[in-house]
């Protein structure tokens, strides 16, 4: 296995609809072998293709109870509202606080072409919407509200002159905090 260097913010591959995962190879199971060493290596809890310039739709994550694949996945169901912080591993370092669906309803299928078809809500339910967004080139700080989003962009623009950003971010996050997907 080999791990790959993450895609940050700014590389266009993060921006683009990644494309339906046609069959199973040998060359797909490689791939999420390497995902899943690269998401431990970068201490992360979920990684999507694009996130290391792959543009199909599958991603791996791990919450604690080992590593897990989730290839052509469909969210079908989202209820309720849960706001928790939110980091992403092609953002290092910047959390947000981020409203969104707390239970959602996931499909998609394993490496043996198994339909997996699940229920998550709060961390879990949060990583697979994360991870999806990826799939569809959607970044977390679009999932800000509009003013929200603004300050997040600046703190980017503003990381990327080298300029001291810590007090900007500060009113990012709510207290909790978990890792990076
Ligand atoms: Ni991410």
């Amino acid at each position: 296995m080999s791990s790959y260097a993450v895609r940050v913010y700014g590389d266009p591959v993060l921006k683009q609809v990644a494309h339906d995962v046609e069959h199973v190879d040998g060359s797909l199971v490689r791939l999420v072998n390497d995902m899943v060493e690269t998401m431990y290596d970068s201490e992360g809890v979920g990684l999507a293709a694009p996130q290391v310039g792959v543009q199909k739709r599958l991603f791996v994550y791990d919450v604690g109870d080992g590593p897990q694949v989730m290839i052509n996945p469909t969210i079908a169901e989202a209820e309720g509202e849960w706001y928790h912080d939110e980091g992403c591993l092609s953002i290092p370092g910047l959390r947000l606080g981020i409203v969104r669906p707390k239970q959602v309803h996931i499909s998609g299928f394993d490496l043996d072409g198994k339909e997996i078809a699940l229920e998550a809500d709060e961390f879990l339910g949060r990583v697979f919407q994360h991870e999806v967004d990826h799939l569809d080139g959607v970044l977390m700080v679009e999932r800000l509200e509009d003013d929200m989003r603004k300050q997040a962009l600046r703190v980017l623009r503003d990381r990327a002159l080298g300029l001291d950003t810590t007090a900007m971010e500060a009113k990012l996050v709510s207290a909790d905090s978990q890792r990076e997907v």
